[in-house]
């Protein structure tokens, strides 16, 4: 396991079942300030079980937690990782999370919002983080809605993170269109043509804040 000295892991007897996601299972322990343990599938084999030993999702998910941190975006504290030695074990790595109460996805809000105000409200959130991921260089191999969400603020929360450095603008520009293209394809049927370019004109603005990603604005329909 890899964690600061100052984390000390909540005793076996006390977590709960919390949720569970399509690749993986969250537990709870009740401390004062909740954690929540991760416990991730290998999704893909060999490909996991090979890449596990040397940068497992956990331990991916940690380090980009940082990364968004660092690039002022908001993404749960992350508390330790660990992956399982075995080649055969079923689970592939685990990391430790604070809990964002009453987290919510911004797929459920677009699924479930009818006010065109709000919506208006979220794109302009989401294009200006995106542009402001970019603009820090950083691509994210998994930014769809349901990865994106809130707490208790109106601050969009960003779990579920798999972000790299882009070390080209080639390689900058072919992460940004395979994030915008995940956001299409996994809200498909939840957004109005005339949303995505109103959040496209969002995105393109935003872009021109960041030097690194002013480019990219030309890429967008
Ligand atoms: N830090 C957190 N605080 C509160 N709820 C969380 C947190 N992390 C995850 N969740 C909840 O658990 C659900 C699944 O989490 P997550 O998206 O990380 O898993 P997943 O989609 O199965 O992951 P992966 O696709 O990487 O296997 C989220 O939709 C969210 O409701
Ligand atoms: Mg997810």
């Amino acid at each position: 396991m890899h964690a600061p000295a100052r984390f000390s892991l909540p005793g076996i007897s006390g977590w709960q079942p919390f949720t569970k996601g399509p690749h993986s299972e969250l537990f709870r322990a009740p401390t004062s300030k909740p954690i929540l343990a991760k416990v991730i599938r290998p999704r893909s084999q060999p490909r996991d079980t090979l890449r596990k030993y040397v940068n497992a999702q956990a331990r991916r998910e940690w380090r980009s937690a940082f990364r968004l941190q660092d690039a002022g975006l908001e993404a749960p504290r992350v508390h330790g990782w660990a992956v399982s030695i075995s080649p055969f074990a079923p689970y592939e790595s685990i990391l430790f999370m604070e809990e964002i109460e009453g987290f919510k996805t911004s797929l459920r809000f677009i699924r479930e919002s009818e006010n065109a105000a709000d919506r208006r409200l979220f794109f302009d959130d989401l294009a200006a983080d995106m542009a402001r991921l970019h603009g820090h260089g950083l691509i994210h191999k998994d930014g769809h809605f349901g990865n994106i969400g809130w707490g208790s603020g109106d601050q969009l929360i960003w779990i579920d993170n798999d972000i790299r450095f882009a070390n080209t603008p080639a390689k900058l520009e072919k992460g940004f269109l395979h994030m915008r293209q995940m956001l299409e394809r996994t809200a498909r049927n939840d957004v109005h043509a005339e949303e995505w370019r109103y959040f496209d004109q969002r995105l393109r603005m935003q872009l021109e804040r960041w030097p690194k990603a002013r480019a990219l604005g030309a890429t967008l329909r």
